[in-house]
């Protein structure tokens, strides 16, 4: 790009809030625009620059709420073999794409929420960078279990914190039966239909932010510095957490392509469902001997319509054959229909045989509405 062109393109994407050299004495921004230093990041990258390895050879990382891309530049430049910066504003990300191309250097730009971040969208991220985010998110802990999802070794947060000096002291205090530590995050009062990525919403006591971190899954969590009502916390994941992989795996995705919705008492019923497996593992068909345990299996349950339960284990359907992740099988499941009229659901999910039905790891059923007519 000539002189000119960037110059031109500073100010058509103004206001810049990063300052990042272009080379040629030119930089994105040259005054702050509400109240931060004129050459930030330079300073707190002196301590987040202090978390990160030296060299990043080899390395992924994820910059959620990127911005113009300063941290994402950064990486790069240590080396880091695939760099992704995600901005839920697509300003920044027009920004970060102009900064990149005047720098030439290769990283991935998308506009993306935090809220929509899932390791089948991004992938997985050897280090993941949260930056100036936490105070911005509305949906705190749906963001922080996304955060830890794209995660494989460590996740690097720095946020603005409730002041330190007028933060209550974390206390044990009966909650229903259990004798549990309380730590004080504050909410931020806003005006009436405030932006998300623009207000503040939670600031958490550096005590309530790790601790909210270690629930995430996070097996350590140190606070690597606290200052001037800001802190950095380094999150590392050291061992494969089952609980959370499970939830991952047995996530199907369902659509009925064909099936009734009215019939006769005690009819043979038959109903064909489009099965997806939008988990991260293999589905077997067959699971393991003697008890066939783990097989994935279509199932079903039979409720009345004001959900009273008629039979929970209702029909079953093996798959045609294993299924891979983001694969798709039609499956026929049969079924008799109730002897006595009546409204009825037929609520479809996938089951895991002795392991669990996929609804209890947060996985989406069917419903299908059927009538028994009189006979
Ligand atoms: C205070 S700035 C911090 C930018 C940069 N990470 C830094 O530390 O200098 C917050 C950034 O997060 C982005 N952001 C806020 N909420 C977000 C969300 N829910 N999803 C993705 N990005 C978000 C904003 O658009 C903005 O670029």
């Amino acid at each position: 790009m000539t002189r000119e062109e960037i110059l031109t393109e500073l100010v058509r994407l103004q206001p810049w809030f990063h300052r990042i050299a272009l080379g040629g004495g030119l930089y994105t921004k040259t005054e702050s625009v509400m109240g931060e230093p004129v050459d930030h990041p330079a300073k707190p990258w002196e301590t987040i620059g202090k978390c990160l390895p030296e060299d990043l050879t080899g390395k992924t990382v994820l910059d959620v709420g990127c911005n113009a891309g300063f941290y994402s530049i950064e990486a790069k430049r240590r080396g880091a073999r695939r760099v992704l910066g995600v901005d839920g504003q697509r300003q920044h990300v027009r920004q970060a794409v102009f900064v990149r191309k005047a720098l030439g250097l290769d990283i991935e730009y998308r506009r993306m929420n935090v809220y929509e971040l899932t390791r089948r969208r991004v992938g997985e991220f050897d280090i993941t960078l949260a930056l100036g985010l936490v105070y911005h998110l509305k949906h705190l802990v749906l963001a922080l279990e996304n955060l830890y999802e794209v995660t494989r070794e460590l996740l690097v947060v720095e946020t603005a914190i409730l002041p330190p000096k007028r933060t209550p002291k974390s206390f044990t205090h009966p909650v229903g039966r259990a004798e549990m530590r309380l730590h004080p995050l504050a909410y931020v009062e806003n005006p009436h239909g405030a932006k998300e990525q623009v207000f503040n919403w939670f600031l958490p006591g550096v005590e309530a932010l790790t601790a909210l971190l270690r629930n995430t899954g996070f097996d350590e969590v140190e606070v690597f510095e606290v200052k001037n009502e800001r802190a950095v916390v380094v999150c590392r994941k050291t061992r494969a957490r089952a609980d959370s992989d499970v939830r991952q795996h047995y996530v199907a995705a369902l659509a009925l392509e064909a099936g009734p919705p009215a019939c006769h008492p005690a009819e043979e019923l038959s109903f064909t469902l489009r099965v997806e497996n939008a988990g991260l593992a293999r589905w077997p068909a067959r699971g393991d001997e003697p008890d066939g345990r783990g097989a994935v299996h279509l199932g079903s349950h039979l409720l009345r319509a004001d959900e009273e339960e008629v039979a929970w284990d209702y029909a079953r359907a093996d798959l045609p054959r294993d299924l891979e992740p983001g694969e798709t099988a039609q499956v026929e499941i049969k079924a008799r229909a109730p002897a006595e009229p009546g409204r009825y659901v037929v609520e479809f999910d996938m089951v895991a045989e002795h392991v669990a039905w996929f609804e209890d790891f947060g996985s989406g059923t069917l419903r299908h509405e059927l009538v028994v007519e009189e006979p």
